[in-house]
Protein backbone atom coordinates (compact mmCIF):
# COMPACT_ATOMS: atom_id res chain seq x y z
CA UNK A 1 0.00 0.00 0.00
CA UNK A 2 1.51 3.37 -1.18
CA UNK A 3 -0.19 7.14 -0.46
CA UNK A 4 0.36 9.04 -3.55
CA UNK A 5 -1.32 12.31 -2.65
CA UNK A 6 -3.40 13.88 0.00
CA UNK A 7 -5.81 16.89 -0.41
CA UNK A 8 -7.78 18.46 2.54
CA UNK A 9 -9.91 21.17 2.06
CA UNK A 10 -11.21 22.81 5.76
CA UNK A 11 -10.36 19.67 7.56
CA UNK A 12 -9.35 20.63 11.03
CA UNK A 13 -6.61 23.53 11.38
CA UNK A 14 -5.97 23.01 7.34
CA UNK A 15 -7.65 25.29 5.15
CA UNK A 16 -6.61 23.80 1.86
CA UNK A 17 -3.76 21.56 1.17
CA UNK A 18 -2.41 19.52 -1.23
CA UNK A 19 0.42 17.03 -0.38
CA UNK A 20 2.72 14.51 -1.99
CA UNK A 21 3.37 11.43 0.07
CA UNK A 22 6.66 8.92 -1.02
CA UNK A 23 7.04 5.16 -0.39
CA UNK A 24 8.42 4.03 2.58
CA UNK A 25 8.79 6.30 5.60
CA UNK A 26 7.47 9.61 5.62
CA UNK A 27 8.25 12.09 8.96
CA UNK A 28 5.88 14.93 9.84
CA UNK A 29 7.94 17.57 12.52
CA UNK A 30 5.84 20.08 14.14
CA UNK A 31 5.06 21.69 17.46
CA UNK A 32 2.19 20.55 19.64
CA UNK A 33 -0.63 22.00 18.20
CA UNK A 34 0.70 22.12 14.66
CA UNK A 35 -1.33 19.85 12.78
CA UNK A 36 0.76 16.68 12.95
CA UNK A 37 -2.13 13.87 14.26
CA UNK A 38 -4.89 15.58 12.09
CA UNK A 39 -2.58 14.32 9.07
CA UNK A 40 -2.92 11.42 10.15
CA UNK A 41 -6.36 10.95 11.51
CA UNK A 42 -7.23 12.51 7.70
CA UNK A 43 -5.53 9.28 6.58
CA UNK A 44 -7.32 6.98 8.91
CA UNK A 45 -10.77 8.54 7.97
CA UNK A 46 -9.99 7.51 4.29
CA UNK A 47 -9.40 4.19 5.60
CA UNK A 48 -12.25 3.21 7.97
CA UNK A 49 -14.39 6.63 7.15
CA UNK A 50 -14.67 6.79 11.26
CA UNK A 51 -12.10 8.93 13.20
CA UNK A 52 -10.20 7.29 16.19
CA UNK A 53 -10.10 10.63 18.16
CA UNK A 54 -13.73 11.32 17.69
CA UNK A 55 -17.42 10.22 16.43
CA UNK A 56 -18.48 13.43 15.78
CA UNK A 57 -18.28 14.46 12.31
CA UNK A 58 -18.47 18.41 12.92
CA UNK A 59 -15.26 18.39 15.15
CA UNK A 60 -13.49 17.57 12.19
CA UNK A 61 -14.67 20.48 9.95
CA UNK A 62 -12.44 23.59 10.29
CA UNK A 63 -14.11 25.84 12.31
CA UNK A 64 -16.85 28.48 10.80
CA UNK A 65 -17.30 26.24 8.06
CA UNK A 66 -20.18 23.60 7.33
CA UNK A 67 -18.53 21.15 5.34
CA UNK A 68 -14.83 19.42 5.14
CA UNK A 69 -13.57 17.62 1.94
CA UNK A 70 -10.74 14.48 2.27
CA UNK A 71 -9.00 13.24 -0.77
CA UNK A 72 -6.39 10.26 -0.58
CA UNK A 73 -4.75 9.04 -3.45
CA UNK A 74 -3.59 5.82 -3.27
CA UNK A 75 -1.86 2.62 -4.69
CA UNK A 76 -2.68 -1.11 -4.21
CA UNK A 77 -1.30 -3.83 -6.70
CA UNK A 78 0.39 -1.25 -8.71
CA UNK A 79 -3.33 0.50 -9.59
CA UNK A 80 -3.88 3.79 -8.25
CA UNK A 81 -7.47 4.48 -6.55
CA UNK A 82 -9.15 7.55 -5.17
CA UNK A 83 -11.21 7.35 -1.86
CA UNK A 84 -12.95 10.74 -1.17
CA UNK A 85 -15.06 11.65 2.21
CA UNK A 86 -17.13 15.32 2.48
CA UNK A 87 -18.34 15.76 5.78
CA UNK A 88 -21.16 17.57 6.74
CA UNK A 89 -21.52 19.81 9.93
CA UNK A 90 -25.22 17.91 9.68
CA UNK A 91 -26.30 14.91 8.03
CA UNK A 92 -24.32 12.42 6.75
CA UNK A 93 -21.02 12.17 5.21
CA UNK A 94 -20.50 11.24 1.44
CA UNK A 95 -18.24 8.77 0.67
CA UNK A 96 -16.85 8.27 -3.02
CA UNK A 97 -14.17 6.14 -4.33
CA UNK A 98 -12.52 7.14 -8.08
CA UNK A 99 -15.69 10.28 -8.07
CA UNK A 100 -18.40 7.18 -7.67
CA UNK A 101 -20.64 6.80 -4.76
CA UNK A 102 -19.71 4.66 -2.13
CA UNK A 103 -20.35 3.70 1.16
CA UNK A 104 -18.08 2.70 4.44
CA UNK A 105 -19.55 -1.11 3.88
CA UNK A 106 -17.96 -0.80 0.48
CA UNK A 107 -14.64 1.03 0.76
CA UNK A 108 -13.66 -0.15 3.97
CA UNK A 109 -10.55 -2.57 3.57
CA UNK A 110 -9.77 -1.08 0.32
CA UNK A 111 -6.92 1.48 2.12
CA UNK A 112 -5.88 -0.27 4.61
CA UNK A 113 -4.15 1.27 7.94
CA UNK A 114 -2.40 0.41 11.15
CA UNK A 115 -2.68 3.57 13.70
CA UNK A 116 -0.42 3.47 16.81
CA UNK A 117 -0.98 6.63 18.85
CA UNK A 118 0.34 6.89 22.45
CA UNK A 119 -3.28 6.40 23.63
CA UNK A 120 -2.95 2.70 22.50
CA UNK A 121 -0.28 2.00 25.02
CA UNK A 122 -3.37 2.37 27.60
CA UNK A 123 -4.35 -1.01 25.62
CA UNK A 124 -3.29 -3.97 27.85
CA UNK A 125 -4.22 -2.06 31.32
CA UNK A 126 -7.19 0.59 29.81
CA UNK A 127 -11.00 -0.55 29.55
CA UNK A 128 -12.24 -3.26 27.69
CA UNK A 129 -13.85 -1.37 24.87
CA UNK A 130 -10.31 -0.02 24.08
CA UNK A 131 -9.14 -3.90 23.68
CA UNK A 132 -12.50 -4.92 22.02
CA UNK A 133 -12.54 -1.64 19.32
CA UNK A 134 -8.94 -3.17 18.71
CA UNK A 135 -9.73 -6.50 17.33
CA UNK A 136 -12.91 -5.12 15.26
CA UNK A 137 -11.12 -2.70 13.82
CA UNK A 138 -8.39 -5.21 12.53
CA UNK A 139 -10.94 -7.37 11.54
CA UNK A 140 -13.19 -5.11 9.28
CA UNK A 141 -10.49 -4.42 7.56
CA UNK A 142 -9.66 -7.42 6.49
CA UNK A 143 -13.84 -8.78 6.17
CA UNK A 144 -15.96 -6.23 5.20
CA UNK A 145 -18.83 -9.21 6.08
CA UNK A 146 -17.46 -9.29 9.73
CA UNK A 147 -18.12 -5.06 9.69
CA UNK A 148 -21.66 -5.68 8.45
CA UNK A 149 -22.45 -8.12 11.01
CA UNK A 150 -20.86 -5.93 13.96
CA UNK A 151 -22.60 -3.31 12.59
CA UNK A 152 -26.36 -5.21 12.70
CA UNK A 153 -25.05 -6.78 15.94
CA UNK A 154 -24.39 -3.34 17.41
CA UNK A 155 -27.65 -1.85 16.21
CA UNK A 156 -29.85 -5.19 17.45
CA UNK A 157 -27.91 -4.56 20.96
CA UNK A 158 -28.97 -0.79 20.99
CA UNK A 159 -32.70 -1.36 20.11
CA UNK A 160 -33.12 -4.31 22.42
CA UNK A 161 -31.24 -2.23 25.02
CA UNK A 162 -34.29 0.46 24.77
CA UNK A 163 -37.19 -2.21 24.52
CA UNK A 164 -36.09 -4.05 27.86
CA UNK A 165 -35.97 -0.50 29.37
CA UNK A 166 -39.55 0.00 27.89
CA UNK A 167 -40.72 -3.44 29.53
CA UNK A 168 -39.76 -2.33 33.22
CA UNK A 169 -42.91 -0.97 32.71
CA UNK A 170 -44.90 -3.93 31.24
CA UNK A 171 -46.02 -4.67 28.00
CA UNK A 172 -45.96 -7.33 25.05
CA UNK A 173 -42.27 -9.27 25.18
CA UNK A 174 -42.50 -10.52 21.53
CA UNK A 175 -40.54 -8.07 19.58
CA UNK A 176 -37.84 -9.47 22.45
CA UNK A 177 -38.38 -12.73 21.29
CA UNK A 178 -36.98 -11.87 17.66
CA UNK A 179 -34.87 -9.49 18.77
CA UNK A 180 -33.56 -12.42 21.12
CA UNK A 181 -33.24 -14.43 17.63
CA UNK A 182 -31.04 -11.92 15.88
CA UNK A 183 -28.85 -10.83 18.35
CA UNK A 184 -28.03 -14.69 19.10
CA UNK A 185 -26.95 -15.17 15.20
CA UNK A 186 -24.98 -11.83 15.01
CA UNK A 187 -23.28 -12.63 18.43
CA UNK A 188 -21.97 -16.57 17.35
CA UNK A 189 -20.88 -14.88 14.27
CA UNK A 190 -18.68 -12.28 15.89
CA UNK A 191 -17.32 -14.18 18.85
CA UNK A 192 -16.44 -16.60 16.32
CA UNK A 193 -14.24 -14.32 13.90
CA UNK A 194 -12.76 -12.49 17.14
CA UNK A 195 -11.63 -15.68 18.07
CA UNK A 196 -10.62 -17.41 15.21
CA UNK A 197 -8.25 -13.75 14.54
CA UNK A 198 -7.07 -13.57 18.07
CA UNK A 199 -5.51 -17.21 17.50
CA UNK A 200 -3.97 -15.78 14.76
CA UNK A 201 -2.39 -12.81 15.71
CA UNK A 202 -1.35 -14.34 19.41
CA UNK A 203 0.91 -17.21 16.60
CA UNK A 204 2.10 -13.72 14.74
CA UNK A 205 2.83 -11.90 18.43
CA UNK A 206 4.55 -14.75 19.67
CA UNK A 207 7.69 -14.88 17.13
CA UNK A 208 7.72 -10.74 16.58
CA UNK A 209 8.28 -10.14 20.50
CA UNK A 210 11.13 -12.24 19.90
CA UNK A 211 12.64 -9.27 17.16
CA UNK A 212 11.55 -6.65 19.81
CA UNK A 213 12.33 -7.41 23.14
CA UNK A 214 15.83 -7.54 24.73
CA UNK A 215 14.84 -10.44 26.92
CA UNK A 216 13.50 -12.35 23.90
CA UNK A 217 10.11 -12.98 25.89
CA UNK A 218 7.42 -14.21 24.48
CA UNK A 219 3.97 -11.93 24.21
CA UNK A 220 0.49 -13.48 23.19
CA UNK A 221 -3.17 -12.44 23.24
CA UNK A 222 -5.92 -14.62 24.15
CA UNK A 223 -9.66 -14.19 23.98
CA UNK A 224 -11.54 -14.00 26.98
CA UNK A 225 -15.73 -14.72 26.46
CA UNK A 226 -17.88 -13.07 29.48
CA UNK A 227 -20.47 -15.58 31.10
CA UNK A 228 -20.47 -18.19 28.19
CA UNK A 229 -19.29 -21.17 27.93
CA UNK A 230 -19.28 -22.12 24.41
CA UNK A 231 -20.44 -19.19 21.14
CA UNK A 232 -22.83 -21.86 19.06
CA UNK A 233 -25.92 -19.47 18.14
CA UNK A 234 -28.36 -21.80 19.54
CA UNK A 235 -26.71 -21.40 23.17
CA UNK A 236 -26.93 -17.66 23.10
CA UNK A 237 -30.38 -17.88 22.61
CA UNK A 238 -30.96 -19.72 25.37
CA UNK A 239 -28.88 -17.67 27.60
CA UNK A 240 -30.54 -15.09 26.53
CA UNK A 241 -33.85 -16.22 27.78
CA UNK A 242 -31.82 -17.42 30.64
CA UNK A 243 -30.93 -13.69 31.62
CA UNK A 244 -34.27 -11.99 30.13
CA UNK A 245 -35.31 -11.03 33.96
CA UNK A 246 -32.43 -9.59 34.51
CA UNK A 247 -31.87 -7.57 31.54
CA UNK A 248 -35.24 -6.15 31.92
CA UNK A 249 -34.53 -5.16 35.70
CA UNK A 250 -31.29 -3.88 34.29
CA UNK A 251 -32.41 -2.28 31.09
CA UNK A 252 -29.41 -4.21 29.30
CA UNK A 253 -28.02 -6.73 27.77
CA UNK A 254 -26.00 -9.05 30.06
CA UNK A 255 -24.09 -11.44 27.73
CA UNK A 256 -22.52 -10.96 24.17
CA UNK A 257 -19.48 -10.25 22.53
CA UNK A 258 -19.88 -6.49 23.21
CA UNK A 259 -18.81 -7.61 27.42
CA UNK A 260 -16.23 -10.40 26.16
CA UNK A 261 -12.15 -9.34 26.54
CA UNK A 262 -8.89 -10.16 25.33
CA UNK A 263 -5.95 -10.48 27.53
CA UNK A 264 -2.05 -10.09 26.70
CA UNK A 265 0.11 -12.47 28.27
CA UNK A 266 3.55 -12.90 28.81
CA UNK A 267 5.34 -16.04 28.63
CA UNK A 268 1.83 -17.40 29.07
CA UNK A 269 1.07 -15.21 32.17
CA UNK A 270 -1.47 -11.92 32.38
CA UNK A 271 0.75 -9.14 30.97
CA UNK A 272 -1.83 -6.73 33.51
CA UNK A 273 -1.04 -8.23 36.53
CA UNK A 274 2.72 -9.61 36.16
CA UNK A 275 4.76 -7.27 33.16
CA UNK A 276 6.25 -4.05 33.95
CA UNK A 277 5.58 -0.82 31.98
CA UNK A 278 8.00 -1.67 29.69
CA UNK A 279 6.64 -5.22 29.00
CA UNK A 280 3.24 -3.56 28.38
CA UNK A 281 4.87 -0.98 25.85
CA UNK A 282 6.37 -3.55 23.43
CA UNK A 283 3.86 -5.81 24.21
CA UNK A 284 1.72 -3.06 22.59
CA UNK A 285 4.11 -2.30 19.83
CA UNK A 286 4.26 -5.99 19.08
CA UNK A 287 0.64 -6.44 18.79
CA UNK A 288 0.70 -3.30 16.65
CA UNK A 289 3.02 -4.81 14.46
CA UNK A 290 1.38 -8.59 14.10
CA UNK A 291 -1.61 -6.54 13.05
CA UNK A 292 0.31 -5.45 10.19
CA UNK A 293 1.50 -8.52 9.42
CA UNK A 294 -2.26 -9.66 9.86
CA UNK A 295 -3.28 -7.23 7.03
CA UNK A 296 -0.42 -8.31 5.16
CA UNK A 297 -1.18 -11.95 5.21
CA UNK A 298 -5.22 -11.19 3.95
CA UNK A 299 -4.57 -8.46 1.74
CA UNK A 300 -0.95 -9.55 0.04
CA UNK A 301 0.23 -5.92 1.04
CA UNK A 302 1.38 -4.33 3.90
CA UNK A 303 -1.31 -1.82 5.26
CA UNK A 304 -0.19 2.04 5.79
CA UNK A 305 1.54 2.42 9.60
CA UNK A 306 0.59 5.72 10.86
CA UNK A 307 2.55 6.21 13.63
CA UNK A 308 1.72 8.93 16.26
CA UNK A 309 3.86 10.45 18.36
CA UNK A 310 5.69 6.81 19.27
CA UNK A 311 8.79 6.88 18.65
CA UNK A 312 9.69 9.04 21.63
CA UNK A 313 7.82 6.80 23.71
CA UNK A 314 9.77 4.00 22.92
CA UNK A 315 13.21 2.83 24.84
CA UNK A 316 16.69 2.82 22.55
CA UNK A 317 15.95 -0.68 21.91
CA UNK A 318 12.50 -0.96 21.24
CA UNK A 319 12.62 2.06 19.15
CA UNK A 320 15.72 0.74 16.84
CA UNK A 321 13.82 -2.59 16.62
CA UNK A 322 11.18 -0.89 15.29
CA UNK A 323 12.97 1.12 12.98
CA UNK A 324 14.83 -1.84 11.25
CA UNK A 325 11.77 -3.61 11.13
CA UNK A 326 9.79 -1.05 8.57
CA UNK A 327 12.79 -0.70 6.75
CA UNK A 328 13.76 -4.23 5.91
CA UNK A 329 10.07 -5.15 5.29
CA UNK A 330 9.75 -1.21 3.20
CA UNK A 331 6.38 -1.04 4.83
CA UNK A 332 5.32 2.38 3.75
CA UNK A 333 4.90 4.59 7.06
CA UNK A 334 3.68 8.01 8.38
CA UNK A 335 5.15 9.18 11.46
CA UNK A 336 5.03 12.28 13.50
CA UNK A 337 7.77 13.64 16.39
CA UNK A 338 8.12 17.20 17.33
CA UNK A 339 11.56 16.86 16.53
CA UNK A 340 13.90 14.77 15.06
CA UNK A 341 16.34 13.28 18.28
CA UNK A 342 14.62 10.34 18.15
CA UNK A 343 14.76 10.08 14.14
CA UNK A 344 17.55 7.98 13.00
CA UNK A 345 19.32 9.22 10.29
CA UNK A 346 18.19 8.88 6.47
CA UNK A 347 15.02 7.18 7.94
CA UNK A 348 12.89 8.67 5.27
CA UNK A 349 11.53 12.31 3.89
CA UNK A 350 11.20 15.33 6.18
CA UNK A 351 8.13 17.13 6.11
CA UNK A 352 7.51 20.72 8.47
CA UNK A 353 3.97 21.42 10.02
CA UNK A 354 3.00 24.54 11.07
CA UNK A 355 0.12 27.22 11.15
CA UNK A 356 -2.05 24.59 8.84
CA UNK A 357 0.95 24.26 6.35
CA UNK A 358 2.93 21.83 5.41
CA UNK A 359 6.53 21.89 3.89
CA UNK A 360 9.02 19.25 2.90
CA UNK A 361 12.62 19.46 2.43
CA UNK A 362 14.75 16.54 0.89
CA UNK A 363 15.68 13.41 3.02
CA UNK A 364 18.11 13.86 5.83
N1 LIG B 1 -12.24 21.71 13.87
C1 LIG B 1 -11.12 22.43 13.94
N2 LIG B 1 -10.99 23.61 13.28
C2 LIG B 1 -9.85 24.33 13.35
N3 LIG B 1 -8.76 23.94 14.03
C3 LIG B 1 -8.83 22.79 14.70
C4 LIG B 1 -9.99 21.98 14.69
N4 LIG B 1 -9.74 20.86 15.43
C5 LIG B 1 -8.50 21.00 15.89
N5 LIG B 1 -7.93 22.15 15.47
C6 LIG B 1 -6.58 22.65 15.74
O1 LIG B 1 -5.67 21.65 15.32
C7 LIG B 1 -4.52 21.73 16.14
C8 LIG B 1 -4.20 20.37 16.71
O2 LIG B 1 -3.75 19.59 15.68
P1 LIG B 1 -3.01 18.23 15.96
O3 LIG B 1 -2.84 17.60 14.64
O4 LIG B 1 -3.68 17.46 17.02
O5 LIG B 1 -1.62 18.76 16.51
P2 LIG B 1 -0.26 17.99 16.71
O6 LIG B 1 0.71 18.59 15.73
O7 LIG B 1 0.14 18.30 18.12
O8 LIG B 1 -0.50 16.55 16.48
C9 LIG B 1 -4.79 22.67 17.26
O9 LIG B 1 -4.12 23.85 17.01
C10 LIG B 1 -6.29 22.83 17.20
O10 LIG B 1 -6.65 24.10 17.63
MG1 LIG C 1 -0.43 15.03 17.88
Amino acid sequence: MNIKKIYLTNFRNYSSLELKLNNGVNIFLGENGAGKTNILEALSLASVTVSYRTRTDSDLIKWENDSAEIRVEYERYGVTSEIKLILHKRGRKEIFVNSNKSSAKEIVGNLTTVVFSPEDLMLVKGAPSLRRSFIDREISQASPFYMDNLMRYNKVLKERNSLLKQLKEGGSRELLDIYDMQLARYAAFVAAKRIEAVGRLDKIAKAIGVEISSNKESFGLQYSLSGVENISEEYYLKKLKEMRERDIMRGSTGVGPHLDDLIFTINENELKKYGSQGQQRTAVLGMKLSEVIFLKEEKDEYPLLLLDDVLSELDEYRRNALVKYLKNENITTVLTATDDSYIPKDMGRIYTVGNGEVSSKETL
